[in-house]
């Protein structure tokens, strides 16, 4: 059947929240890359990548303050990274693609979560084969907790009114395995049908009057404008890295490949609200289709959830008055700056704990975004004005639309390190791994 005439008849798959414990002091979790069959459709089942199962992987969950360590076992017969999206850490803890796990060994990064409350995401970004692997499965949300975002009355019952969804776009061959791969589309591969927690189109039980859902575009080129399909109004309450200052009331919100929103949005009793993705905007198009989501089914009697706060959590003003650099990223083809990533080149140096201003611009006809480790940034500017409300507070990707300059508030904070790098790249990850990538060492003043 056509995508948007979902029967919506599976229920939505909760990722398991991750197990860990804690020794000495250390919050202590386990994760195994491996392979493994998933049912997804009904003509067979998809040969799947996964970490502690088939098909993506358990959700971590880790406390501000809390000093935390994932012993990483590499099951598959490739080898592999785990990169911490989002993830404020040293650069060696940070996954990229020179920290490679080879296949049967393991990896074990520790660090301490320094960081707010925020939806993140953990995947592979093993140098030219981010794509396959985590189009293959490999993928999971890494919430970070903290006092700030306790306090205040918002859903967060892990699964029941606190949700995660993972959004990707998957085609099915006629045996039931993944199709498509690289060099299909100039985009990467495109689907035609959508995956929320691994799961075809599908339904989720309500029982409370407000829902908050951890929305990660999860694909590897596709963008979403989503929207409710009756166009109600909901609150986005949080962005890549984070809460807002406010909840905005909005009927809509755009998320490019890597991209996380939370939202709230009430319900009625015995209604079903219909989450779609309308055809994005053509100038951040990868894909100019509508979706069916995700269908919210509300129980004939609905529990009580706290209203909304007026204001969040204090956001700094995005002030570029002590910006230390000035760097300008220009993205056209598969490249930056006219270069393609070199994991033996540093493209730049800059000294830790120092504020720089990043302007960014996206000159070919073609959907980008720009994605930065280590660090969350502001956006100061959209072609000179002021950003609109749903980019004003932090950002670690954001999409690219032709031809607009997008300045940044980028700071890399507490950790240096002269040997290994971070990455900036776009996150479309065909692009990724066509080198549209480069890569910057944060050191000491002097170093
Ligand atoms: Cu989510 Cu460098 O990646
Ligand atoms: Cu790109």
């Amino acid at each position: 059947p056509p995508a948007g005439a979902a029967s919506f008849d599976r229920p939505l798959r909760i990722p398991e929240l991750a197990e860990s414990i804690v020794r000495d002091g250390v919050r202590v979790f386990e994760l195994e890359a491996g392979a493994g069959r998933t049912s997804f459709v009904p003509q067979g089942d998809t040969p799947t990548l996964g970490y502690d199962g088939a098909y993506l992987g358990p959700t971590l969950v880790a406390a501000r303050g809390e000093r935390v360590r994932v012993r990483v076992q590499n099951g598959l017969d490739v080898s592999t990274t785990v990169h911490w999206h989002g993830m404020h850490l040293p650069a060696a803890m940070d996954g990229g693609p020179h920290s490679p796990i080879p296949a049967g060994a393991s990896w074990t990064p520790e660090w301490t979560i320094d960081q707010p409350a925020a939806s993140l995401w953990y995947h592979p970004h093993l140098h030219g084969r981010t794509r396959e692997q985590v189009d293959a499965g490999l993928a999971g949300m890494f919430l970070v907790t903290d006092d700030a975002e306790a306090s205040l009355p918002l859903p967060r019952t892990y699964g029941v009114d606190d949700v995660p969804l993972i959004v990707q776009d998957r085609s099915f061959g006629a045996d039931g395995g993944f199709a498509g791969g690289p060099g299909m589309q100039f985009d990467g591969a495109l689907g035609d049908t959508i995956l929320v927690n691994g799961t075809v189109t599908p339904h989720l039980a309500v029982s409370t009057e407000r829902v908050r859902l951890r929305l990660l575009n999860g694909s590897s080129a596709r963008m979403y404008d989503f929207v409710f399909a009756d166009g109600r109004e909901f609150s986005l309450i949080g962005t890549d890295g984070g809460l807002l200052a406010a909840p905005v009331r909005t009927t809509s919100v755009p998320l490019s490949p890597g991209e996380r929103a939370e939202i709230v949005v009430e319900l009625s009793p015995g209604e079903d609200a219909v989450l779609r993705s309308r055809a994005p905007d053509p100038a951040l198009h990868a894909g100019a289709a509508a979706f069916d989501v995700l269908q919210l089914r509300a129980a004939a009697s609905l529990a009580p959830s706290p209203e909304l706060p007026e204001t969040l959590v204090p956001l700094p003003a995005a002030d570029d008055a002590d910006a230390a650099a000035q760097r300008t990223f220009v993205m056209s083809g598969h490249s930056i700056n006219e270069r393609q990533m070199d994991l033996g080149r540093a493209d730049f140096v800059t000294e830790v704990d120092t504020t720089e201003v990043w302007t960014v611009r996206n000159e070919n006809p073609l959907p980008h975004s720009f994605h930065v480790h280590d660090t969350q940034f502001r956006v100061l500017t959209v072609d000179g004005g002021p950003p609109p409300r749903r980019l004003s507070g932090w950002k670690d990707t954001i999409a690219l639309e032709w031809n607009r300059e997008y300045r940044l508030l980028v700071t890399f904070e507490d950790y240096a390190d002269p040997t290994t790098p971070y990455m900036y790249h776009c996150h479309l990850l065909w692009h990724e791994d066509q080198g549209m990538m480069g890569q910057f060492l944060v050191v000491e003043p002097g170093q």
